[in-house]
């Protein structure tokens, strides 16, 4: 095959991008409703083990893979995993590398929607929560269930579009415009200034947190200093050791779920990002570096920011209401009211909410490419008939999650079983491709040839058996946990039943293409090709 059209234009591009990709709303409003929900600082304990054990582990693995498959000449999930594994078998595997973002970028584009129109709303001032403090609260619980039409399906749609729809189609067209015009031009060129801007307005708000100090007199115990207490010390029940929340289960699941999450790891996205790297471009110390600065921007800065300042204004009751309404509940309707104490909280409002939309547009773009990679390379259309079909497929799904709008049903569904569970599952299969089929020796080596850091050794056994252990033990544990509740409402209600059709009805269709797409590839780039022989590692 010819070699890939589409390259990264520097190495900071790539790096960015993959950043880009990884800082999102789970670094902002997922993260400290889950260190919150969790134990506090105890939540960082299994956070930071699966880490070390799991995530930046596969994040090598996958970096590595991708610039393998990409060297073939190919940049999709399913066309990669078939030249890994070297049967074409394995290319049924990699639907879910597509499955995966496509599906997430349904609703994720309509939270990003949200953004928008939260940062709309301070700029023009249209969100009002009135003179009354003892309102704020209820006021904009009424604000945000009014505008993502939570009262009912079809809410949005009442007497004409509400003005969710046109933000959510600005969103569309801004994602589609920007991957239209292709990886480095498009992707790259947007991550490039996005990322700076988002570290800036992060860091003004952040500063504003910090020097809030105590805002109430009389409430001398709500400042800052115990609000970041608040987040970071461990917490635990009346009588219960500071260690109590590491002994529920759950705290492990939230943890390693969320560092998934939040580093796009089991998303396939790295895979797609990476093959259009140079054949001996490093993967080990720019994996790092993406990695890291996902972690800046979820530890120092989604970390301190969200929970001191509700703490600060609210206390603890305003928190735990906060944190329990789940991570919207936290982002959309605690922090306008935080914001509305806030001395210039317009102004902050506003940096916040454009700050999470450009985080939020660097990551759905990066659940597009792997599909527009797909069906360029499976089906051999150009850029126009690829996008063009995507977006199809794409704007049914978001309609379909913006009419069942009711309590976020269809949309918590579809985040259940793709954005959580699925992406267990795809990692597991990455791992195990990766160190067993392809070979860990062989996998070592790949992920070595150019690399500017050595991956120390140890790295081969715990890819080979840790990380696909741990991952195991805690995907029974969280299926354990969580299923019995989620297949009851399938057998309960409507709208979890039809997304989970959609869901089905999506993965069919992509694996009918994989079958064309198959049939297209034939047995080019299954075998090992001799002429790029892997050089032995430092
Ligand atoms: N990694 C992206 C986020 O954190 C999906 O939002």
């Amino acid at each position: 095959m010819a070699r890939p059209k589409e390259q990264w234009g520097t190495r900071m591009g790539v790096i960015l991008a993959v950043a880009g990709s990884a800082v999102g709303l789970g670094n902002f409003l997922r993260f400290p409703g889950e260190a919150a929900r969790n134990g506090g600082g105890v939540f960082m304990i299994p956070y930071f083990i699966a880490l070390l054990l799991v995530a930046i582990p596969i994040c090598w693995a996958e970096w590595a893979m991708g610039r393998f498959g990409g060297r073939k000449g190919y940049n999709s999930a399913p066309a990669i995993f078939g030249v890994l594994g070297g049967r074409s078998g394995y290319r049924y595997i990699g639907v879910l590398g597509v499955l995966i973002p496509l599906m997430i970028y349904m609703y994720y584009v309509l939270i990003e929607a949200w953004c928008l129109g939260y940062a709309w709303s301070y700029l023009t001032g249209t969100i009002d929560l009135g003179q009354d403090p003892a309102e704020y609260a209820q006021k904009s619980i009424t604000f945000f269930n009014r505008f993502v039409g939570n009262a009912a399906d079809g809410a949005l749609f009442e007497g004409g579009a509400h003005p969710l729809v046109y933000f959510a189609l600005i969103t569309f067209t801004v994602n589609f415009f920007l991957i239209f015009r292709g990886v480095s031009k498009g992707i790259e060129a947007f991550c490039i200034r996005a990322m700076p801007i988002m570290a800036v307005c992060a860091v003004i708000v952040l500063i504003r947190v910090l020097t809030l100090g105590t805002p109430d007199a009389s409430k001398p115990d709500q400042n800052v200093l115990n609000g970041l207490g608040f987040m970071w010390n461990p917490q635990s029940g009346e009588g219960e050791p500071w260690y109590a929340a590491l002994l529920n289960p759950q705290t492990w699941l939230a943890a390693t779920g969320q560092i998934f999450f939040s580093l796009s790891v089991g998303f396939g996205i790295i895979i797609n990002y990476s093959s259009y790297m140079k054949r001996n471009d490093d993967v080990v110390l720019s994996g790092l570096t993406a990695a890291s600065t996902n972690e800046f921007f979820e530890v120092c800065l989604g970390g301190l920011i969200t929970i001191p300042a509700a703490f600060v204004f609210l206390g603890v009751a305003g928190v735990a209401t906060g944190v329990a309404g789940g991570t919207f509940g936290l982002g959309f309707n605690t922090l306008p009211v935080v914001f509305e104490y806030m001395p210039l909280g317009r102004v902050f409002g506003f940096l916040w909410f454009f700050m999470l939309f450009l985080a939020a547009i660097t990551s759905s773009l990066s659940m597009l490419q792997p599909a527009i990679a797909f069906l360029e390379e499976g089906l051999g259309i150009g850029r126009r008939a690829s996008v063009t079909l995507l977006g199809l497929i794409t704007l049914f799904g978001s309609s379909f999650i913006l009419w069942f709008s009711a309590g976020s049903t269809a949309l918590s569904t579809i985040d259940f079983w793709v954005g959580t569970a699925l992406i267990f599952v795809l990692a597991m299969f990455e791992v195990i491709l990766f160190s067993w089929v392809f070979g860990v020796e062989r996998g070592y080596n790949e992920a070595m040839r150019g690399a500017e850091l050595k991956i120390p050794r140890i790295w081969k056994f715990v890819i080979k058996y840790i990380s696909p252990t741990y991952l195991l033990i805690i995907f029974i544990a969280w299926c354990w946990q969580n299923l019995p509740g989620q297949v009851q409402l399938l057998r309960d209600e409507t709208v979890p039943r039809l997304s989970m059709l959609l869901i089905v009805a999506v993965a069919v269709f992509l694996t009918i293409l994989i079958n064309i797409a198959s049939k297209r590839w034939g047995r080019q780039g299954l075998e090992d090709d001799e002429s790029t022989p892997l050089e032995a590692a430092p």
